[in-house]
């Protein structure tokens, strides 16, 4: 396994190979995706050991869009897998599917992707030509092995254009920076315009929870909440949040059509259905009671607004999720994922041991330090610790800072989703369930949760 200098020292010397001044692995000629409009080429023409595109079933090329708003910008990811490719590289375009030699909309020009350009445009302006998203050399993941998810970013036609075709050639490649050897896919998807928001119910809240207690108090910024009521959506339609929701690394602040406000800011939206909205309050330094407002339709002609609610915003909301509906804390054993509770109770699980090290998920902690956003997701990489005093009772006792390993922001999940890495200590009952409650001064977590400690 290489370092992650020794990966970086190897980059630069095949840099520096002649082949290089061709290129290619840092993004491929324009045309390329197999589309009919352009010649029906793909990346087969020069990587040929396995043509025709598509001739080894084990792999697969795939790419996720939804509907499309005009102008609003959203995601689109390629997914190519193979079970012996190394290297993975891919070439995508947008059509108008009422006539394929026309772009649809924009792609974004990320950092590690490239736009080339039909008709000679020169890269990155490809005016009224059709545009190519390629990867570039970095994100060709040489090494990576299994598969290879490219996120894009992909902005639609400002104006009402009916349905549009996207076009894509994945190399399966197995890295040895040649055109031999490597496994070439073609697809192609469809996406229609998402009808316009049209909600016509009255819509009405009636209650606020914390997201992870479900108690109607509780709340402060970036927590995670659950608002309940009437008319949020037509019967019957719910909308969960999907990594296509997800644009430019935020969580959208509308979802089926439905916006909230608290203190006026936009909340982050996770989840919607006829009677429940789940939302993130913003990063706010407001305090005490502050109005949530549901705007149905927001932005159009139609847009509807409900009665204010009023919750009331504290420095910190620690709460503590569950397996629901068990009172057993949502615990995992971060090395293998697996659950840390009765197996009678959730399934699969196993029940934890003094000394084992646990994971276990919270809402509410403040701030954390550096600060991320509402919205944000925190990244993989990152350790963002709670900055405000968070101390962990076992069974009423507060466990040795030595045992309580990490207290900070969720890697790769919503800025809301905190989690604490801890030692069962040797104080914990065996063959019980114990009691967990984190304290931030004078505000403690809901009582009554209990993580089963095995014997
Ligand atoms: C005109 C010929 C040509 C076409 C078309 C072409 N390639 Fe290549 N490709 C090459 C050559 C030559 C190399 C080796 C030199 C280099 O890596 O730049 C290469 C290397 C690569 C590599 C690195 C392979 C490895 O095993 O290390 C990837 C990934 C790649 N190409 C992706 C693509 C994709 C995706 C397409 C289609 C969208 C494509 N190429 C189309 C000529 C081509």
């Amino acid at each position: 396994m290489l370092n992650r200098f020794q990966r970086a020292l190897f980059v630069c010397s095949l840099a520096s190979l002649p082949a290089m001044i061709y290129g290619f692995s840092n993004g491929p000629v324009p045309g390329r995706t197999g589309a009919a409009a352009d010649g029906g080429l793909d990346c087969a023409a020069c990587h040929r050991t396995f043509a025709p595109a598509n001739s080894d079933p084990r792999g697969s090329l795939r790419i996720e869009a939804g509907p499309y708003t005009p102008g609003v910008a959203q995601t689109i990811r390629v997914l190519l897998s193979h079970p012996e490719a190394q290297r993975w590289g891919f070439q995508i375009t947008a059509r108008l599917a009422s006539d394929e030699t026309k772009p649809a909309g924009k792609f974004t020009q990320l950092d590690g992707f490239r736009v080339v350009c039909g008709g000679g445009a020169p890269e990155g302006n490809c005016g009224t030509n059709p545009e190519f998203l390629d990867h570039t050399r970095p994100t060709t993941f040489a090494g990576q092995t299994g598969g290879a998810v490219w996120t894009l970013e992909w902005t639609p036609p400002a104006t009402a254009s009916g349905e549009v075709v996207f076009f894509a050639a994945g190399n399966a490649a197995n890295g040895n920076n040649n055109n031999q050897g490597d496994h070439i896919y073609t697809t192609s998807t469809r996406i229609a315009e998402r009808a316009p928001c049209n909600l016509t119910t009255t819509p009405s809240i009636t209650a606020a929870r914390n997201g992870a207690s479900f108690r109607d108090t509780g709340f402060a910024l970036n927590t995670m909440v659950s608002l309940g009521g009437t008319g949020f959506q037509e019967a019957g339609g719910t909308r969960s949040v999907s990594a296509l929701d997800i644009v430019g690394g935020r969580f959208p602040t509308e979802l089926g059509c439905i916006a909230v406000e608290i203190d006026g800011k936009r909340a982050p939206i996770t989840y919607v259905d006829a009677n429940q909205i789940n939302v993130q309050v913003p990063t706010t330094i407001a305090l005490g009671d502050v109005g949530v407002r549901l705007l149905l339709n927001p932005g159009t002609a139609n847009e509807r607004r409900g009665r204010d609610f009023t919750i009331k915003l504290e420095n910190a909301a620690p709460a503590l999720f569950r397996f629901l509906p068990t009172s057993s804390i949502a615990a995992i054993f971060p090395a293998t994922g697996a659950p840390a509770a009765d197996p009678a109770q959730v399934p699969n699980a196993v029940k934890p041991k003094i000394g084992d090290i646990v994971s276990l998920f919270a809402t509410g902690l403040g701030v954390s330090e550096p600060v991320y956003l509402a919205a944000e997701i925190t990244p993989l990489t990152a350790q963002p610790r709670a900055r405000d005093q968070v101390t962990v009772e076992f069974n009423g006792v507060a466990m040795s800072t030595a045992d309580v390993l990490y207290v900070g922001l969720t890697p790769g999940s919503i800025t809301g989703l905190w989690q604490i890495n801890l030692r069962v200590p040797a104080t914990a009952t065996p063959g019980q369930n114990n009691t967990v409650v984190l304290r931030m001064g004078s505000l403690s977590s809901q009582p009554g949760v209990t993580l089963p400690v095995g014997q």
